[in-house]
């Protein structure tokens, strides 16, 4: 057995896959064969789904059916709508609500949400399609709630991005917010075997159910180390940007020992990738912004950080990750910054269920070993001689 003890499995190899691959070094990413920058800015979200759960891209009569499926299965039952109810009136951080909310799913009655999908079942590719299919309408409900309005119903005619806005807000959104919203969806779907994706993937190798790696594939994504850095990195930008002072706020974070929100990375070596394709998204949308002046501090403290980091922590290259342009893009969309880390689940819920798909086509219990650090030679004492 090997003895070695990789912390936090940095560099370990634990699967094959055919869905993303990153190059740290080169600060490549590529999905489905296509890299990131090509397939971003031109697929729809149901295209990179779909290459993600068929190796290939569809026909224009394979892609209008994958659309039609999926806007089929966004509704929610009453059971479940009552779940978000109470998550809101309770004030529940938006990614607790989209957890029990993924959890909930399973009340719905419709054959393909039951609880037990055993491998090689017809229902498991539905139920994937479902749970990307559902997973704005969770959080777009929970947050009318949550705003003191009554749920938007999904709307079939509707693309999911669009959709997605829409019953955020009641209103029918713009095409070039859309295409923002949609870029992000399509920067972030899937990344390797990141936190929430190994999550999934760990769940499902032990025969459990997809509903199950979703809910605990939330769970993961919550965390500020992960999916959870994006609210912090708005708040972040317009602290800099009232105080009008960039290099001033990072000399003072650096000093404090405080982490950067947005900056660094498990993998990359260099700048993210994806901060680039979300940078130029970005762009885009500030021609058709007030925020003109916001988005500069956000360029000038990017620049700013960087040096920074570099003289601050010499022997490790920190730059921009996705989420420091996430919060810039989602922000310009219109996404309120508490649903910045659920908005990420929408997209990602796709990776995670083709890395479980793909788990349980070849499919090997995840369950690696510890090594035991604690005392030996401990001989029982019964209670009244402690
Ligand atoms: N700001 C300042 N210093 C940093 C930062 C940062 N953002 N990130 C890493 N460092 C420093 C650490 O202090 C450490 O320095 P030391 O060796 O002097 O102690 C060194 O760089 C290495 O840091 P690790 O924590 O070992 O790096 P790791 O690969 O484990 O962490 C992570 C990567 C979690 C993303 C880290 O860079 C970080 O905390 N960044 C800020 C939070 C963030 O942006 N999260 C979103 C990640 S992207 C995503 O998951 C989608």
């Amino acid at each position: 057995m090997n003895d070695t003890i990789t912390p936090g499995l940095e560099g370990v190899t634990v699967a094959e896959t055919r869905l993303s691959d990153i190059d740290g070094e080169n600060g490549e990413l590529v999905i489905g064969g296509y890299p990131i920058e090509e397939l971003a800015t031109r697929a729809t979200y149901e295209e990179t789904v779909f290459l993600l759960f068929h190796d290939r891209l569809p026909t224009a009569a394979e892609l209008d059916d994958f659309r039609s499926d999926l806007a089929s299965r966004r509704g929610i039952s009453a059971s479940v709508r009552d779940v978000l109810r109470h998550a809101a009136e309770a004030e529940k951080p938006a990614m607790d609500a989209l957890r029990m909310g993924t959890a909930a799913a399973n009340l719905d009655t419709d054959e393909e949400a039951r609880p037990f999908h055993p491998i090689g079942d017809e229902a498991t590719p539905a139920l994937a399609r479902r749970l990307v299919a559902v997973f704005p309408t969770i959080i777009a409900t929970y947050w009318r709630y949550r705003q003191g309005s009554d749920p938007v119903e999904p709307r079939e005619d509707l693309g999911h991005a669009a959709n997605y806005l829409y019953m955020l807000t009641g209103d029918r959104p713009d095409e070039a917010v859309v295409r923002g919203l949609e870029t992000y969806l399509n920067t972030v779907i899937d990344h390797g075997v990141n936190a929430s994706t190994f999550t999934a993937r760990t769940v499902v190798s032990t025969e459990s159910d997809l509903v199950s790696a979703a809910t605990a594939a939330v769970g993961s994504l919550k965390g500020p180390l992960h999916g959870g850095a994006p609210g912090p990195v708005l708040e972040m930008l317009r602290d800099v940007h009232e105080s009008g002072d960039p290099a001033g706020y990072v000399t003072e974070k650096l000093a404090a020992g405080e982490r950067l929100m947005g900056f660094g990375h498990r993998v990359y070596r260099v700048r993210d990738p994806r901060a680039a394709v979300l940078s130029s998204a970005t762009d885009r949308l500030i021609a058709e912004s007030s925020d003109v002046d916001f988005f500069e501090t956000v360029r000038e403290f990017e620049t700013v950080a960087v040096e920074a980091l570099r003289e601050h922590n010499p022997d490790r290259r920190l730059e921009t990750n996705v989420e420091f342009y996430t919060a810039a893009l989602l922000d310009g969309v219109g996404v309120p910054k508490q649903l910045f880390t659920p908005t990420f689940g929408v997209s990602r819920v796709a990776g995670w269920m083709a890395h479980a798909l793909e788990q349980l086509d070849n499919n090997t219990l995840i369950r690696p070993v510890s090594r035991y650090i604690g005392e030996t030679n401990r001989s029982w004492t019964p209670a009244k001689d402690r």
